[in-house]
């Protein structure tokens, strides 16, 4: 498995199909995060926001996520807003995938590049309700912050952080 950012040779199609598959599971439990349906374009622009890593194996695109520096988050949370803090978000491995350690490491490239960006904290929001979701983040070791409601969604979400550090 490799572990790079997004060429402007890749696919967007391949990325918002990749997300459509990961993220299925969770339209189906009737939570609409953005990447259950988005369209192409939206992936286009929620990839220019940041910086786009994929992992790949035999060139085919297996997960994906993606990570915004402290100067490219946008404030829709006090923690959010914060100058220390990174994002990260779009992140989903395709199912067949799942469970051999692919979201751990692209996780884990997402904190160096926090740490290289200079953020003291990466944090991300994800459904209150998906609980498996909430324990795996725990277990990466993050932590609760605060709950936001974001416009649109059909669910409460919570913003969790990690202090980062070099590796
Ligand atoms: C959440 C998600 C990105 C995690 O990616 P993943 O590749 O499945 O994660 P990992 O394989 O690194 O970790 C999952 C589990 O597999 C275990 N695992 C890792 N390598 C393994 C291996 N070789 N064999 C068996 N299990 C393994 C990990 O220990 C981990 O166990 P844990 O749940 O007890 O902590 C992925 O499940 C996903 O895309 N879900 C759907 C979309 C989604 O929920 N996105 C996030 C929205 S906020």
């Amino acid at each position: 498995m490799i572990i790079r950012r997004l060429a402007s040779s890749d696919s967007i199609e391949a990325v918002t199909a990749l997300l459509h598959d990961a993220y299925a599971e969770l339209g189906r439990m009737g939570l609409n995060y953005t990447a259950v349906d988005q369209t192409d374009d939206d992936t286009r622009e929620r990839v220019a926001r940041g910086d786009c890593l994929v992992a790949t194996e035999d060139n085919q695109l297996i997960g994906t996520i993606m990570f915004m520096e402290p100067s490219r988050t946008w404030g829709g949370t006090p923690w959010y807003r914060r100058a220390d803090v990174a994002v990260i978000g779009q992140f989903g491995v395709h199912p067949r995938f799942q469970r051999h350690g692919v979201g751990s490491r692209l996780l884990s490239a997402a904190e160096q590049l926090a740490v290289m960006s200079g953020a003291a904290e990466l944090a991300l929001d994800t459904a209150e309700s998906a609980d498996h979701l909430v324990a795996w983040y725990r277990r990466q070791g993050f932590r609760f912050i605060e709950y936001a409601q974001w416009k649109g969604k059909t669910y409460r979400s919570v913003i969790m952080s990690k202090t980062v550090e070099r590796s």
